[in-house]
């Protein structure tokens, strides 16, 4: 007989099916002993009577414990009028069990399982398995598989090709603090997780890919907050012969499919998306990722809106200064290009502050949950943009020499985006924390506690890289 899942037993009333999972409660009514089965697909009640279905069944009934793993034989019956559950899916009816197989016994769970969120996140995430059981988490997981599903589908049709790119790769100043690994093979020299594919993507538009995108896990040795893990996903894409308005309308359209596709209840407050100036932003809102929703108690309104007209570049704080040493730093990405009416005050490097860039956000409801932009496809342009932000002519050839060599080579106008994926998923559950919806996610000081990393590592291993 082959297994079925829980949720789908209300369509199969009066036949004898099989259902495996874990036991979630048991309660015992004398000759009765009612337990609720868990797969992943939901609940089903299952009844064991006494002295019915097979030899010792209700003995070993007797034996279930929370998250024991059973196999379980039985008719579905429909349940007598005054036991119906209307808030279960299979409210409506009952197992009655006829025969049993315990294929796992399991040690009493650190927490109840459906109480998880009421435990201390550290015992969460050290148990974090147990935690995924919860419904919460289940659905959080499922619904971040299902918005995966349909960008997948959704840029194939739009022609688009997925491509893996390197995660052992080069440094470069993009922004954030990066993780560095030793390289064995070329004592002294490390290899950095990339905090984007950036570089990558932009390679592969020279490469005559045209449409690029990636599922992209990114690394940031960063300070983490609710919205922030040193390791998260990106959807990252790249367009080859487009403008800002066309990278704009392909994603504008992606996230209203799948807000109609999964979230039916919910309401976009405003299409086409607004565009709000980032001078208009900083006024208005006071801010640069405004929170739009004409009502902010309504879980069901998404507000977005683009960003867009950014300066390109400001003045530098110390502890910010991307790696230059002059007085300017690009406010979002160096690879950028200006907005079309201010090209030729890059090229002669005038108005520095005045210059605004291709940069667009994407806000939801008050977070960035994307941004990119058209870049610069000529080598000219980009060393204008290093060299305003004050690298030396040595580094710009050590650190950019590959990016301002490629484009020499017959490069395609080109521009494109990166979703923070966690956080979409995040807003679109209405979870408080990218944690939520990342099925191992770090603590907040960057520690995986079930894992029990980061670690000492062995005295051999440090040798052969050549540490201490
Ligand atoms: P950016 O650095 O803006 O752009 O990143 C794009 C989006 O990624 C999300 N994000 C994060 N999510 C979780 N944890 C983090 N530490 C974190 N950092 C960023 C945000 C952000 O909007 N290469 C460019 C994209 C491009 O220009 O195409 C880039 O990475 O939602």
């Amino acid at each position: 007989m082959s297994r079925v899942w829980v949720t789908e037993t209300v369509e199969r009333l009066d036949e004898v099916v099989e259902v495996k999972g874990w036991v979630m409660s048991r309660r015992d009514h004398g000759k009765l002993i009612f337990i609720d089965l868990r797969d992943r697909s939901g609940l089903l009640q299952v009844v064991f009577k006494n002295g019915a279905g097979a030899e010792g069944l209700f003995d070993k009934a007797n034996q279930l414990r929370s998250e024991y793993v059973v196999s379980i034989t039985g008719k579905i019956q429909k349940r007598g009028e005054r036991q119906i559950n209307p808030d279960m899916p299979t409210g409506t009816v009952e197992l009655i069990a006829d025969d049993m197989e315990i294929l796992a016994e399991a040690e009493t769970p650190v927490f109840e399982i459906e109480k998880a969120h009421e435990v201390g996140e550290d015992l969460r995430m050290q148990y974090r398995y147990l935690d995924l059981r919860s419904e919460r988490m289940r659905n959080n997981l499922e619904k971040r598989h299902q918005i995966i599903s349909i960008i997948h589908n959704y840029l194939d049709a739009e022609k688009f090709w997925e491509i893996e790119t390197p995660y052992l790769t080069k440094g470069t100043p993009e922004g954030a603090r990066e993780y560095v690994i030793p390289a064995r093979l070329n004592p002294g020299s490390y290899f950095v997780l990339p905090q984007s594919p950036q570089q990558f993507k932009q390679l592969l538009m020279v490469g005559g890919v045209e449409r690029y995108y990636q599922i992209a896990r990114c690394f940031r040795d960063e300070d983490m907050r609710g919205d922030r893990q040193a390791e998260f996903t990106q959807m990252d894409m790249e367009m080859s012969f487009v403008e800002r308005e066309d990278v704009m309308a392909v994603n504008e359209a992606m996230l209203i499919k799948i807000v109609e596709t999964l979230y039916p209840e919910k309401r976009i407050q405003q299409v086409p998306f607004p565009r709000i100036s980032y001078k208009e932003a900083m006024e208005k809102y006071g801010s640069d990722r405004p929170d739009l929703r004409e009502d902010k108690d309504d879980p069901n309104l998404l507000a977005f809106c683009w960003v867009i007209d950014f300066p390109f570049f400001e003045k530098t704080n110390k502890e910010e200064h991307h790696g230059a040493e002059g007085e300017w730093t690009f406010t979002h990405n160096p690879f950028s290009a200006a907005i079309p009416e201010h090209r030729e005050w890059l090229q002669n490097k005038q108005n520095i502050g005045d210059i605004l860039t291709t940069q667009y956000d994407i806000v939801l409801n008050g977070y960035e949950i994307g941004g990119g932009s058209i870049r610069n496809h000529k080598a000219e342009d980009l060393r204008k943009v290093l060299e305003i932000i004050g690298h030396k002519p040595e580094n710009i050839e050590r650190d950019f020499g590959h990016m301002l060599k490629a484009f020499t080579f017959g490069t395609p106008p080109h521009g494109g985006i990166a979703w923070g994926l966690d956080r979409l998923v995040m807003l679109l559950q209405n979870e408080p924390s990218i944690r939520d919806v990342m099925a191992f996610p770090k603590t907040g000081d960057a520690r995986d506690l079930m894992m029990g990393a980061p670690a000492d590592v062995s005295a051999k291993q440090l040798k052969e890289l050549g540490l201490s």
